[in-house]
């Protein structure tokens, strides 16, 4: 489904985004933001109602155009066609974000290890599978750019969440290497770490200090990492220090340690 905006589009040549899991509440918070510069804007997400009453909101926002794609991502055979729709929409896309994902219980996993592939298979193989689709066609447009929400958690495996971080370090190594093949083509890759986000996905933590971000200062560090032409980036900011910490304790140090 295609909603226009009644001729009231802020920008002349607004850009073009698509986002895969438009839903998410990270999500949610650049689409409004690209909305407010005008940008045509394509949705893809599994919940349909949720899509269209996004789009509708986009629009009174300032999107220029907004077109809605229903995709289940846990279904890796149909990634190819979904992105297929999502880059003949608006004949290209200058942003893909890949914002999808779930955030599993470790000790039901560790309980249960039959469980961790379909975890593996939503966080890891999944938006790889999808960026390849997506990376042949920028590879040919020579512009653009792929920007994946991985995490802090993929940075350093510990014990209360190796399960997420094999997915999202996994990730990380993909987009690492997806950026060296697109080098030459002038496309950027963009890997995103949030720390503590305030969405659906963390609404079971206990909240509030100063680790916690809302979406939309996550959204507002994302499009300036893109503007900037970022490889990748922390945000808020200082989790890129609380990381470096993290990543530089030495191992007998770290294995006292229970974060
Ligand atoms: N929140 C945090 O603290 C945090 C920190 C670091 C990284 N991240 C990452 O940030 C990204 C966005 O998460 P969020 O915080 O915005 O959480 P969220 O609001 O819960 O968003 C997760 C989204 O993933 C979608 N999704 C899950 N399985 C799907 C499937 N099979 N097909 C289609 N869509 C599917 C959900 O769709 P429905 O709306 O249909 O359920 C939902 O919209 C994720 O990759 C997450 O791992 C989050």
């Amino acid at each position: 489904m295609t909603l226009t905006a009644p001729s009231r589009s802020p920008s002349s040549s607004p850009s073009r985004a698509a986002i895969f899991g438009a839903n998410s509440g990270i999500a949610v918070a650049v689409a409004r933001r690209l909305a407010a510069s005008g940008a045509r804007i394509v949705l893809i997400g599994r919940d349909g109602e949720a899509i269209a009453a996004s789009a509708r909101d986009l629009l009174v926002r300032g999107a220029a155009e907004v077109v809605e794609i229903a995709g289940d991502f846990a279904a890796i055979g149909t990634t190819g066609d979904i992105v297929e729709r999502a880059w003949t929409a608006f004949s290209g896309i200058d942003l893909a974000l890949i914002a999808y994902g779930s955030l599993p219980d470790q000790a039901a996993l560790e309980a249960a290890p039959d469980a961790v592939e379909a975890m593996l298979s939503l966080n890891l193989a999944s938006p790889a599978v999808l960026a390849l689709h997506l990376a042949s066609r920028f590879e040919t447009q020579r512009s653009g750019v792929i920007a994946v929400i991985t995490s802090v958690a993929g940075d350093r495996g510990r014990k209360s969440n190796y399960l997420y971080g094999a997915a999202k370090g996994g990730l990380q190594r993909f987009l690492e290497g997806l950026r060296h093949r697109l080098y030459a083509a002038r496309v950027q890759v963009l890997d995103i770490r949030p720390g503590f986000v305030a969405t659906r996905m963390t609404e079971h933590l206990p909240r509030g200090g100063p680790l916690w971000a809302e979406p939309d200062r996550v959204a507002a560090d994302i499009l300036r990492a893109v503007e900037r032409r970022r490889a990748v980036v922390y945000t808020p900011w200082f989790w890129r220090v609380i990381l470096g910490i993290v990543c530089a304790l030495p191992r007998p140090l770290f294995h006292r340690t229970s974060f």
